[in-house]
């Protein structure tokens, strides 16, 4: 399957609607959360109403791609059943996506509380996910990447290491892989004492099949590190996106911030500030993909020149 090569965007986040000037911004794709904009499973249509005008909008000024996080994909429930199919699944097609990310953790039909919640790594995981996303990415006939989480314990049950789990899953999914590049820096804050390396998993997993790279930031709280997007991007993330970049081909990097950004380490909202700043993470990451791919390789670029 072939994937595009966009250049670096931005997550269109609800948390972020009504006070970032999205629409001001040269970005080379947006990124949408399918959970935020799709309709109840109990009802007829496919999109919130209220979100129609603005994600169609959306669609006019950038490329859009598509991430799912409560579809139920790695579920327990009938793949038929899940809202990846009954509703991600035609939002892909509706807004043309040129690819799928999926979060990789489990939620249901009943319960889709899960952020965190990490999968088994095991063998018996990877034989069975593997089916199911195979069948997931047949029916959005664009290819599926499975992003990595970032997880404060890990499930019961795991006997592999997360980058071997995912690498055989691949093997036998045919799917690809969506690189959080801040889950892996958080992941390697709270896990350093049971022998997590960044290093050993960036050469285990098939960078090949990195169609799409996320960066965020975080903070400690009560000595853990928490993937809260609520900063900027930790120069250590900065540092890990030039070497994915040297070694990988990704369709694109996106950045993620939630609400919290606002807050800006207090308790204070700072509207102006926290847009400086994430107007600066995005300047940080075209320079790093222009050192990486050159000026030209960028959709707005490629779109000014002409
Ligand atoms: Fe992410």
């Amino acid at each position: 399957m072939r994937v595009p090569r966009l250049g670096v965007g931005l997550q269109f986040n609800p948390a972020l609607i009504g006070w970032f000037p999205f629409f001001e911004q040269s970005l080379d794709a947006i990124e949408v959360l399918f959970d935020s904009v799709m309709a109840p499973l109990d009802g007829p249509g496919l999109m919130l109403p209220s979100v129609t005008d603005m994600i169609r909008e959306v669609a006019t000024r950038f490329p859009i791609t598509g991430h799912s996080n409560y579809g139920g994909d790695f579920g327990f429930d009938d793949l038929a059943s899940t809202a990846a199919v009954r509703r991600h699944v035609p939002l892909a097609k509706r807004l043309r996506v040129p690819w799928v990310s999926n979060h990789c953790f489990y939620s249901d039909t009943s319960w889709s509380n899960v952020w965190s919640s990490p999968l088994q790594f095991s063998r018996a995981e990877v034989e069975r996910l593997a089916l199911r996303a195979r069948a997931l990415q047949t029916f959005y006939g664009v290819p599926l990447a499975h992003e990595n989480a970032a997880y404060y314990r890990t499930c019961p049950g795991s006997g592999m290491p997360e980058e071997e789990f995912l690498a055989r899953l691949l093997e036998r999914s045919g799917t690809y892989l969506h690189l959080d590049l801040h889950n892996l820096y958080a992941n390697a804050q709270n896990h350093h004492r049971s022998g997590y390396s960044i290093a050993r998993f960036l050469d285990t997993i098939p960078l090949d099949r990195v169609i799409c790279v996320h960066m965020a930031g975080g903070r400690w709280i009560n000595e853990q590190y928490h993937d809260l997007h609520d900063t900027q991007v930790p120069e250590a993330v900065w540092d890990l996106l030039d070497d994915v970049l040297s070694r990988a081909n990704p369709g694109a990097v996106i950045l993620e911030y939630e609400a919290e950004a606002l807050r800006c380490g207090s308790e204070t909202l700072d509207t102006a500030r926290t847009i400086d700043g994430i107007l600066a993470d995005l300047d940080r990451g075209r320079t790093a993909w222009d050192r990486a791919y050159g000026h030209a390789s960028r959709r707005t670029i490629q779109e000014e020149a002409a």
